[in-house]
């Protein structure tokens, strides 16, 4: 996925390398100074437009599931449209924690974000499964157990205040989308109809 804002003179990309695969095999190849073709549409579905109003904003992921959300959390209209923006980010090893740096110092202490409140605004929860870190566990067991509302210090998923968008593996959609109608969210039904979570069906089962 393209991890880098709208207005940057610069795309980034955050994925895995499949070692095969039609589009990284070959972009992780690609040097300064080598021309690219980029088609003018973007895809996907993680919108704000798409959100219905609302106080707090969970960007929830799972591995590179975590790149569309590099996006939004660069984006000036996601704190002027939202009070908090919870990056929930879960992962298997700390070393897949990607952009760590980029969430717990580089925008916080960037001078434009610096005025829209980002350093009040902006909360970060990562976990890992399979090995030891301050935060441990799947996102879904952090959820259900009430975990993650604890340590960032906001109430449960509540239909009136909380939207979310998804986005990485199949499965973990799946159980995170399980838990969002237990709260009484709902999901935007398509493109253009609002909702108060979206969902990015990028990845392939491997
Ligand atoms: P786990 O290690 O328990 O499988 P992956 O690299 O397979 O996409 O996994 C990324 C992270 O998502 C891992 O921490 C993994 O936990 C977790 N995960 C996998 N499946 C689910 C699921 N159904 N619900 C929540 N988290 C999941």
């Amino acid at each position: 996925s393209i991890a880098s804002a709208n207005y940057e003179e610069e795309l980034e990309f955050f994925s895995i390398k499949v070692p095969d695969g039609p589009l990284t095999s070959i972009l992780q190849k690609v040097k300064v100074g080598d021309d690219i073709l980029v088609s003018r549409k973007p895809t996907g579905t993680l919108v704000l437009d798409d959100l219905n109003p609302g106080k707090n904003l969970y960007l929830l992921s799972s591995g590179t599931g975590l790149a569309p959300f590099l996006s939004t959390i660069r984006d000036p209209e996601t704190y002027e449209r939202f009070e908090k923006v919870i990056v929930v980010h879960g992962t298997r090893f700390i070393s897949e924690l990607a952009y760590q740096d980029l969430i717990l110092n580089e925008l916080p202490n960037h001078e434009f974000f610096e005025e829209l409140g980002i350093k009040d605004k902006l909360i970060y929860y990562p976990t890992v499964t399979r090995e030891e870190f301050h935060t441990q566990g799947r996102v879904t067991t952090a959820i259900e157990s009430g975990q993650l509302f604890e340590k960032i210090g906001l109430p449960r998923f509540n239909p009136e205040t909380d939207r979310a968008m998804l986005c990485g593996s199949p499965a973990f959609l799946d159980d995170v989308v399980t838990l969002l109608d237990q709260h009484g969210l709902k999901e935007s039904p398509k493109m253009g109809v609002l909702g108060d979570y979206v969902i990015e069906r990028a990845f392939v089962e491997k």
